[in-house]
């Protein structure tokens, strides 16, 4: 890149975001498409009202419904297709809210379950998504600030989260020659509306009791960490796990 391009933009490039008709997803695709980046959601539910959102602040964007756990369904969203960014923010993390339980507890199909799309998702996607990035192209993968802290009754969650950031290792040393670069970004407990199920004051005593920020984290701040590594002024990190938890823990 040379002197005077402005490495934010990203003008003319194509980028999708997985599960991205609401919560952190959505504040994604809004930060990339004010960078001028056309929009590709995907998600199993319907998605046409975060592109009206879009689109209503002046961006560009689309949906496609898609199942991250089928390679069949991700095949058919990336079909004639090229594109230069892709956010595995897609999971299974909304329905354990309010459902922490003992591991012990945990029945193999509900570890399954989290698994095949927190883990298996991301593996299905991201090689269905290869014959489409063009070179050059950035992939955010998004784990989770509890698998630093191990915590209580979300063992499933956990380990499909834990396994994100050695796929992403993996896949950033396989892709690096055709300088796609990959990194995984681990958010703390962020305010967004599957978050806030469990109430807003679980939220705010986390951020005034363990972390440095005495601030509830917003899906916007996690969203401009990830618009950063999808953009040019990130162009030397690849394989790397970025912590945005408001100073939680020291990772
Ligand atoms: N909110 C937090 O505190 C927090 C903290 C750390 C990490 N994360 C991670 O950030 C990401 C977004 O979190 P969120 O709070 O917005 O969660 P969310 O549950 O609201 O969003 C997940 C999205 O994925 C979609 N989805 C679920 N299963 C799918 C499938 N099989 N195929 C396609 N789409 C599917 C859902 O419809 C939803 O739109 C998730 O990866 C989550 O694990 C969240």
């Amino acid at each position: 890149m040379g002197k005077g391009i402005d490495m934010q933009n990203l003008a003319g490039e194509t980028i999708v975001v997985t599960g991205g008709s609401q919560g952190i997803g959505l504040a994604i695709a809004k930060n990339v498409a004010a960078k001028g980046a056309h929009i590709l959601i995907t998600d199993i539910q319907d998605g046409s009202d975060a592109v009206k959102e879009i689109e209503d602040a002046g961006g560009s964007a689309e949906f496609r419904k898609g199942d991250v756990t089928s390679e069949e369904s991700m095949r058919a969203v990336f079909k004639d297709t090229k594109i230069d960014g892709l956010v595995n923010n897609a999971a299974y993390y909304a329905p354990l809210i309010g459902n922490f339980k003992q591991f012990t507890d945990i029945t193999v199909e509900e570890f399954e379950k989290v698994m095949s799309v927190n883990t298996t998702g991301v593996f299905i996607v991201t090689k269905e998504a290869v014959p489409a990035l063009n070179d050059g192209a950035r992939i955010v993968n998004i784990s989770s600030g509890t698998i630093l802290k191990g915590t209580a009754g979300l063992l499933h969650y956990i380990a499909s989260k834990a396994a994100v950031v050695g796929m992403t290792r993996t896949m950033a040393r396989e892709l690096a020659d055709r300088d796609i670069r990959v990194n995984t970004i681990m958010p703390g407990l962020t305010a967004s509306p599957a978050s806030l199920q469990g109430g807003e004051d679980r939220i705010q005593q986390r951020a005034e009791a363990s972390q440095m920020l005495k601030r509830a984290i917003q899906p916007e701040d996690i969203a401009n960490v990830i618009g950063f590594l999808l953009s040019h002024e990130s162009g030397m990190m690849t394989g790397q796990v970025v912590n945005v938890d408001g100073g939680n823990i020291l990772y």
